[in-house]
Order: structure tokens, then sequence, then C-alpha cells
């Protein structure tokens, strides 16, 4: 099946609970707790710096959430977040297809430079963000500070 079959749309506070199901399915962790609470990404999915796609595929006269993208721009860079398709559904041009819609998207806003953070474990993920051209760098760290374990 082509990605052709797939629809992009804006992800909605409705969609919560597939939402979760896709990330789990696709094995990317969640904080339900914490920052992926349910009220959290209601309230994220409405801020004007957020872009959150998802990638639906129409079956049997219903649609249902097979990829999904968070992306963030903060008015410098844009950010390529929890990008995760469905197992059965890899190496269609799904995950191209909604980088290069949240591309499009950045630019209209702004930010000439798009970036995303990989775990080092995520051979996966590194070989796609190397295809869609994205250049790689060895010598930066990583830093965060949590107000708690949850966020
Ligand atoms: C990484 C991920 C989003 C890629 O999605 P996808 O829809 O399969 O990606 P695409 O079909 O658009 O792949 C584009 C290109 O990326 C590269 N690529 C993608 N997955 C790859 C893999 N498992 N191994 C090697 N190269 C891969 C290939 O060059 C591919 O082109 P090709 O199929 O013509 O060879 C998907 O594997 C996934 O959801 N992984 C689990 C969640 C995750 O790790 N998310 C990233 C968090 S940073």
């Amino acid at each position: 099946m082509s990605a052709r079959r797939y629809r992009i749309q804006r992800l909605r506070p409705s969609d919560y609970d597939e939402l979760l199901s896709v990330w789990k399915r696709a094995g990317l962790p969640a904080r339900p707790r914490g920052r992926d609470s349910r009220p959290e990404m209601a309230r994220q999915v409405g801020l004007g710096t957020s872009i959150y796609l998802k990638a639906v595929l129409r079956e049997d006269g219903r649609e249902r959430m097979v990829a999904v993208v968070l992306g963030t721009h903060d008015g410098r860079k844009g950010w390529i977040n929890r990008l995760a398709v469905l197992p059965g559904h890899r190496r269609r041009g799904l995950g191209t297809l909604l980088v290069r819609e949240l591309e499009r998207r950045f630019r209209r806003l702004g930010p000439d430079i798009v970036c995303g953070l990989v775990e080092t474990y995520n051979q996966e993920s590194m070989a796609f963000f190397a295809k869609m051209g994205y250049v790689r760098h060895e010598d930066i760290i990583y830093y965060s500070k949590r107000r708690s374990e949850r966020t």
C-alpha cells in the first residue's frame, strides 16, 4: 500500500486514547501522568507553537490513526518529537510524509532549522533521519531539568 492511501490531519484532544495506543504499539515510551496526560495533551494541541499531526488510514468506512508526530516550534527552531509509525505500516513512506509536511508547515512559520533528538539505541530512527537529510551531531550532550520525575 502506498503512502497516498493515508491522510494527514491535525491531532485533536479526542484522539488521546488512540495516540497513546500508537505510541505504545510503536514502542515509544509515554508519560501519561506527566507531559503526556490527557489534560496536558489537550492544552498542548491548542498552542500556537504546536503542530501535532496524525496520519490516518480510511478502511471499511472508518478512519484509524497509524502514525503521529508532535511538531513544536519555539520561534527559532522547529522540533520533531515523538514520531511513531505503527509496525505494520512502516517502510511505506509514512514517516517521510509526516516529516515533510511538518517541515513545510515550519517554513511558513519562520524557523529555517528543524531538529530532532534520537536516543542512542535507536538505529532505525537514525537511519530514518539520515535518509531525510538531517545532519548528525556527535558533539552535543542533551541536558534537561525536571520539576518532577513524572514530567
Ligand atoms: C523511525 C520510523 C518513524 C520510520 O517510519 P517509516 O514510516 O517506516 O519511515 P519511511 O518509510 O518514511 O522511511 C524512509 C527511509 O528511512 C530509512 N529507514 C526507515 N526505517 C528504517 C529501518 N528500520 N532501517 C533502516 N532504514 C530505515 C530508509 O532509508 C527509508 O527509505 P526506504 O524504505 O526507501 O529504504 C519508524 O520506524 C518508527 O515508528 N519507529 C519506532 C518509533 C521511533 O523510534 N520513533 C522515532 C523517535 S526519535
